[in-house]
This record gives structure tokens, C-alpha cells and sequence, in this order.
């Protein structure tokens, strides 16, 4: 299935800015990715345009994913999720770097080319030199028919509809659910369970109710924003499944705000960053209900005991944040789609707040076609 649209048609519908628009779209756009993929009987996803059968699947030694940006943090929880459901191993890297090391190219491995635009250049030269090289590349991609989308051997489209505003938002989270359903269909064609098959599904079929729950809390979001709008510089931290999501955080406050932000592991804290953390440095920390949890705490404790304010985006109450922001629990593994959501609203606010051109932040385009 595809989907046509036409960007001139496309109008803002009563919201300020298209990434208002866009970061409300999110739980249909959620669904369009969702729909016509589900295999209730074999707990596993169908990809059409994949190009990738059963014993493909099963030969992949390795996945390699590229992208740049937005895309690139798409691209990290998309390793994650396909190393956790697959057991397959699997790493991200900026498009734009890996064309540059003359790369290894392995035959056994699975090279995933990610990008909204489907146009971005150092993404697209990468594809070509893979191809060059022989390597199999699909696609993830947003835009229908575009360069990338027409140079991979197959791939899966994001199905998030037009994105108008310079600063991706519903398309990233459109990417990282699809990884999620690429990561549940490798799975399932190698050891993954019936059972944890099905989890994973209804894991994903929550997703829309639980970002229209995350976007109800608006308000709230809006007045933290202003308590935070401040700060000349702010930490955005996380561990595994959280690191990508407060990278991604952190690349959005910094485009659209102008604030400037460092995103670390927090178990990287103690190794420098720590020397930094100061009433007047707030911290965003990611704190997921999962295995990790005390020790996303314990830096929590390490920040606090250095009088550094903190904002939690956690799945309860924690008591060593200033503030924290409670997101609804899903799978484990599927955590990371949902909580960065509120930190889009996060972004979006505190530029509103310091009058910052929104949808077309300065000296940035929304797809780079140049080297
Ligand atoms: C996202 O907010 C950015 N403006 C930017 O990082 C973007 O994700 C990057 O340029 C890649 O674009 P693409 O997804 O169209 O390839």
C-alpha cells in the first residue's frame, strides 16, 4: 500500500505552526504505519515492498543502519529494537561518515538506508556506493517514489504523511515504529516466540491511544516549558533504550529553541559531564520502568547532589526530579517510541515562548540535497 499526498493541498488546519500540526498527527500517522501489516495468526508483520524472503531473513549476519539527523536517532532505536527482538547484531551511523571511511562491505550484512525526504544526499551517495560494493540496502523512508526509495532493493515505507516543518516529529516516530515492525518480522522469521510475537503486537497496537494520552497532558508540558525557557544551556540524559530518545530530545530543543544541549549515556556522567551540572545547567533525564531503572535513579542522585535541577520523563512519579513528566508503559522494547513525545511539545513550547521561527529554524533546510 502507498500513500499519495499532495503538498500544496496541505493546509494547517488551525494550528499555529506545522510542527503543532504535525506533533498532533501522530497517532494517526501511528496507525497508517500500523495498518494492513499485522498478522494476528502468525504473531509476526507483513512488509510488502521488503523484497526480503524467509531464508534472506535468516542469513543476515549483521545490520548496518544510515541515516542523518532525525533519521540517524531513529536509526539507533531501530538497532536496539532489531538486536532485542532478532538477536541479530546491529549498529547506526551517520550516513555522512560511513561514505567517507571506505566501509567494509560485508555481503552477509544488511545495510538500511533511513530517511524522511528519501533525498538527503550523503544518505543517497551512501546507498550508491553500497550498491557499487554489492550490498543488499533496503529502505526506510517517508517520501513515496523518492531517490533513496528508488535506489534501495526494498525497503518499508514510514506511511507519516507530508512534514512540512524543517524539525521532524511525527516522521520520526513513524520511523521508529516501523522499525519495530521490521524488528518483530526478522524476529519472528528466526528464534523470536509466538508469545513475545504477540506481546509485541499488542504493545503496537497501543501505541495511538497512548500518544493521544501523552498529547492530553499538553498543558502541563506548556507550563514546564516556561520554567525552563531560562537556561542558556540544558543535559539530556539516558541509558540503552533511553540514550537515542534523549539525543533525539535534545537535537530537536536545539534546532527549534536555539538552546544549546549535550545528550550523554547517563552512565557517561561520572566520566566529565558531571563537572558541568549546576543549578543553572538543567538535566532532562529519560527514565524508563525497565531493568535499568535503578540506576537511571542512582544519577538522578548524582545530578541532585550537585544541586542540579532535573525534568524526568519517567513512567511514575520520581522523587529526586524537580519535575516529572509520566508517560504511559508499553513493551520494554517499545518504550522509546513514546517518550520522546512529550519532549517534541517540550521543544515546541520553549521556542514559542522566546518567538523563534518554528517551522523553518535559521540556517537550516528541511532536506539537505548538497554534500
Ligand atoms: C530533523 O529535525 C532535522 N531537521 C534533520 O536532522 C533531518 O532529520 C536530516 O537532515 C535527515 O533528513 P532526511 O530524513 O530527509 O534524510
Amino acid at each position: 500500500t502507498t500513500v499519495e499526498w499532495e503538498a500544496e493541498s496541505y493546509d494547517m488546519g488551525g494550528h499555529d505552526t506545522y510542527m503543532h500540526k504535525e506533533i498532533h498527527e501522530q497517532a494517526d500517522a501511528v496507525d497508517r504505519a500500523l495498518r494492513g501489516r499485522i498478522d494476528d495468526r502468525f504473531s509476526t508483520v507483513h512488509l510488502g515492498g521488503l523484497n526480503l524472503d524467509a531464508r534472506d531473513a535468516r542469513a543476515v549476519r549483521r545490520v548496518k543502519i544510515l541515516g542523518c539527523g532525525t533519521s540517524y536517532h531513529a536509526g539507533q532505536i531501530g538497532a536496539q529494537m532489531i538486536e532485542e527482538l532478532a538477536r541479530i547484531p546491529a549498529d547506526a551511523e551517520p550516513a555522512s561518515e560511513f561514505r567517507y571511511r571506505n566501509p567494509v562491505v560485508d555481503p552477509d550484512t544488511l545495510y538500511i538506508a533511513v530517511s524522511q525526504s528519501g533525498e538527503t544526499y550523503d544518505v543517497l551517495a551512501a546507498v550508491q556506493e553500497l550498491k557499487r560494493k554489492g550490498a543488499r540496502v533496503l529502505g526506510l523512508v517517508n517520501v513515496v517514489g523518492s531517490a533513496i526509495a528508488r535506489e534501495t532493493d526494498g525497503g518499508i515505507y514510514v506511511h507519516a504523511g507530508p512534514e512540512v516543518c524543517v524539525v521532524s516529529t511525527k516522521c520520526f516516530t513513524n520511523m521508529v515504529v516501523s522499525f519495530g515492525l521490521l524488528a518483530l518480522h526478522l524476529g519472528r522469521t528466526r528464534d523470536l516466540s509466538v508469545a513475545d510475537g504477540k506481546r509485541i503486537i499488542e504493545g503496537l497496537r497501543k501505541l495511538p491511544g497512548q500518544i493521544e494520552e501523552i498529547l492530553g497532558n499538553e498543558a502541563e508540558i506548556e507550563k514546564l516549558a516556561a520554567e525552563y525557557a531560562d537556561a542558556k544551556s540544558m543535559m539530556f540524559i539516558g541509558r540503552v533504550r533511553g540514550y537515542p530518545v534523549a539525543r533525539e530530545a535534545s537535537l530537536k530543543l536545539k534546532e527549534v529553541s536555539y538552546i544549546h544541549a549535550e545528550a550523554y549515556p547517563a552512565s557517561e556522567l561520572k566520566h566529565g559531564p558531571l563537572a558541568l551540572i549546576e543549578p543553572a545547567m538543567p538535566t532532562v533525564a529519560i527514565v524508563p520502568d525497565d531493568e535499568l531503572l535503578e540506576k537511571n535513579r542512582a544519577a538522578l542522585e548524582e545530578i541532585k547532589a550537585r544541586s542540579g535541577r532535573i525534568l524526568a520523563v519517567a513512567h511514575q512519579e520520581q522523587e529526586k526530579a524537580d519535575h516529572t513528566i509520566v508517560v504511559p508503559k508499553n513493551e520494554d522494547e517499545l518504550d522509546p517510541i513514546l517518550m520522546g513525545i512529550p519532549l517534541q511539545l517540550f521543544a515546541y513550547y520553549t521556542a514559542k515562548a522566546m518567538g523563534r521561527d518554528i517551522d523553518k529554524p535559521r540556517n537550516l533546510a528541511k532536506s539537505v540535497t548538497v554534500e
